[in-house]
């Protein structure tokens, strides 16, 4: 359908709608200023634009949204530092066997570690076997942590610190088979959770350790 040049010839009159001369394929394009409304948002964006990308860029006045996320991580961490050197200046033999031990969550927590970190050397039920899928027990390299036998100590904190330091300098390891220092890899926390664990399989042998005195 070819357009009628009568209409923009009556609109261009009106002082209305302008079109261009151009014209092709019967279509012409609008040829008008446009609102007065619209520019001045236009050049309002454009001026607010280079003041916000000077402050921006050039002043401290706004933080970037990677900056304000790391310095709530930053708060986050000295946070749980903080939490955490309190909990190891409490910690001690007995509240590792009284309450430790004995708190459902803590030992769960423990179990889990356990089982993610521990299980290869120890076995799952602590025995430092594993089962053959025939009933016949293979020896793992770790050594059994149920059989109330404590190479080194039998004390919580003397085992925490086993756990976080690794086979002692002096050990000739379990048939060569040293342990690693899991202090590396584990939170003081999660060690604390992890032999907690182990406690609860066999609270007998810590029964001498005496009761936190209550404060
Ligand atoms: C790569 C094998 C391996 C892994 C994994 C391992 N251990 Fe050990 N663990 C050993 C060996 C070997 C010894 C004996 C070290 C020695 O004699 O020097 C040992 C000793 C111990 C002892 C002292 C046992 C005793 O009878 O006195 C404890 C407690 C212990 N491990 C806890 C853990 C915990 C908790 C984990 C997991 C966080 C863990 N181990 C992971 C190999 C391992």
């Amino acid at each position: 359908m070819s357009a009628d040049p009568e209409i923009g010839q009556f609109a261009k009159k009106k002082g209305e709608i302008i079109l261009r001369e151009h014209k092709f394929d019967g279509i012409q394009e609008f040829d008008q200023s446009l609102p007065n409304w619209w520019l001045f948002t236009f050049y309002a964006a454009i001026v607010f634009f280079v003041g916000y990308w000077f402050i921006y860029y050039g002043t401290s006045l706004i933080k970037s949204p990677q900056l304000a996320v790391q310095e709530q991580i930053i708060a986050v961490q000295a946070n749980q530092i903080r939490e955490l050197n309190k909990l190891l200046a409490k910690l001690n033999d007995a509240q590792l066997v009284h309450i430790f031990a004995k708190d459902p969550l803590i030992v769960a927590a423990g179990q889990a570690t356990f089982t993610k970190n521990c299980v290869p050397c120890h076995g799952v039920d602590l025995s430092a076997t594993q089962d053959d899928g025939h009933g016949k027990k293979i020896p793992l390299p770790g050594l059994p942590l149920t059989d109330h036998n404590w190479k080194f100590t039998d004390k919580p904190m003397g085992l925490f610190n086993l756990i976080n330091k690794g086979s002692p300098p002096e050990s000739n390891g379990n048939n060569g088979a040293r342990m690693e220092a899991w202090g590396a890899k584990l939170s003081p926390m999660e060690i604390a959770q992890v032999l907690s664990y182990v406690i609860s399989k066999v609270p007998e042998d810590f029964k001498d350790i005496p009761k936190p005195e209550a404060n």
